[in-house]
């Protein structure tokens, strides 16, 4: 069989497919055939060196994808031979609240990714996926919508009513839109592309700020008719937070998800106790949250929005796209 390996640290040039032997399979484990993958902005920190210390090297990249069960050594739990599953990007947290021994292993980072033609796991570790999904569309649920999904609905005060604010055009940002709307929420977005919040807007958007030409665009959602946001999912990191702050209520909430715009070195916490903000951080979610979140996706028929499918032969091609941040939605292999 055929598998990408990198090293962790030496980028996407180090990035090889290979031909390799089949992988065993174990007692207690199935055979997965991989249909589709998705890549993350976390899979190009993984190729950089920037996504944690002592990855295995090399690395099958890649935590994010869908299969088909060939065979399998133990009980199915349910699953079947043939069945469409998805692979948590944490195996261990099945479920209740996060720990360290829980999140220690994952997908494509501590532990070897999908990026290959045949992967094997436990059928603890699976989880099936709505079935009016293509392969691509199903492939983009593990890690962005999960994210998404645990800061609005699982790891948060839950509200009959909220206002969102979500920041650029990326995977975890279109989730959060896409499920904020569905529960009735109302959404703000910013981004740095006009041409994006349009397109967000045809997803349902109810307001957007440009902020490229707008670096107080904190102090104008503030200011503007759509008001302080109850609860921000935050994605940009250093170069976004004092913004997200100024945009978020008293009393309100902040979902430290990514750092887009880097980590930065300070960090004034004074407004946060000033306005009793709550900081959340939120690590993509557990598979009993998955299950939850494909019930929601399956009852109001949410599809994924994807940019682009690369072949799996072209797998360098999708990580280069990527890594030019011009996208709006996932970023797909497919076989
Ligand atoms: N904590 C977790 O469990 C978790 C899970 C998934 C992702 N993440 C993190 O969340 C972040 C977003 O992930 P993603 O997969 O949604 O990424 P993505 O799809 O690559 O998002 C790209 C979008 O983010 C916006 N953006 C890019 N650079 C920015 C910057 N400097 N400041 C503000 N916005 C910027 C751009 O939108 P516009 O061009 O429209 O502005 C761009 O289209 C990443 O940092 C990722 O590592 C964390």
């Amino acid at each position: 069989m055929k598998a990408y390996k990198l090293n962790p640290g030496s980028g996407i040039e180090s990035m090889n497919l290979s031909e390799c032997l089949a992988p065993v399979i174990e007692p207690g484990k199935i055979l997965i055939k991989m249909l589709s993958w998705s890549l993350n902005y976390r899979d190009l920190l993984v190729a950089s060196g920037q996504y944690g210390s002592g990855l295995p090297s090399p690395l099958v990249p890649v935590s994010d994808g869908v299969g088909e069960i060939v065979e399998t050594n133990t009980e199915l739990n349910g699953f079947k031979i043939g069945q469409r599953i998805a692979l948590s990007f944490f195996p261990d947290w099945k479920e209740s609240l996060i720990t360290a021994s829980k999140t220690k292993s994952s997908l494509g980072g501590t532990k070897q990714g999908l990026l290959a033609e045949l992967v094997t796991c436990a059928p603890s570790e699976i989880v099936s996926v709505p079935t009016f999904l293509t392969n691509e569309e199903a492939a983009t649920l593990p890690c962005a919508a999960l994210t998404a999904w645990n800061a609005l609905f699982e790891t948060t005060t839950n509200l009959p009513e909220k206002k969102i604010l979500t920041i650029g055009g990326g995977g975890v940002s279109i989730f959060a839109l896409q499920f904020a709307k569905s529960a009735g929420y109302k959404v703000i977005a910013i981004s740095r592309s006009m041409h994006h919040l349009n397109k967000l807007k045809e997803l349902g958007l109810d307001e957007g700020i440009e902020s490229k030409n707008n670096p107080k665009w904190g102090d104008t959602i503030r200011k503007s008719a759509f008001g302080e946001v109850d609860h921000a999912i935050e994605l940009g990191g250093a170069s976004t937070l004092p913004q997200t702050i100024r945009a978020t209520r008293v009393g309100g909430e902040i979902s430290l998800i990514g750092v887009l715009g880097g980590s930065g070195t300070e960090f004034n916490p004074l407004p946060i106790i000033m306005k009793s903000i709550r900081l959340q951080g939120i690590f993509v979610g557990s598979i009993a949250m998955f299950n939850k979140m494909n019930k929601m996706i399956e009852e109001k028929k949410i599809k994924p929005l994807i940019d682009c499918v690369f072949k799996f032969e072209d797998a360098h091609k999708a990580f280069e796209y990527m890594a030019k941040g011009n996208h709006l939605g996932k970023i797909c292999i497919s076989m």
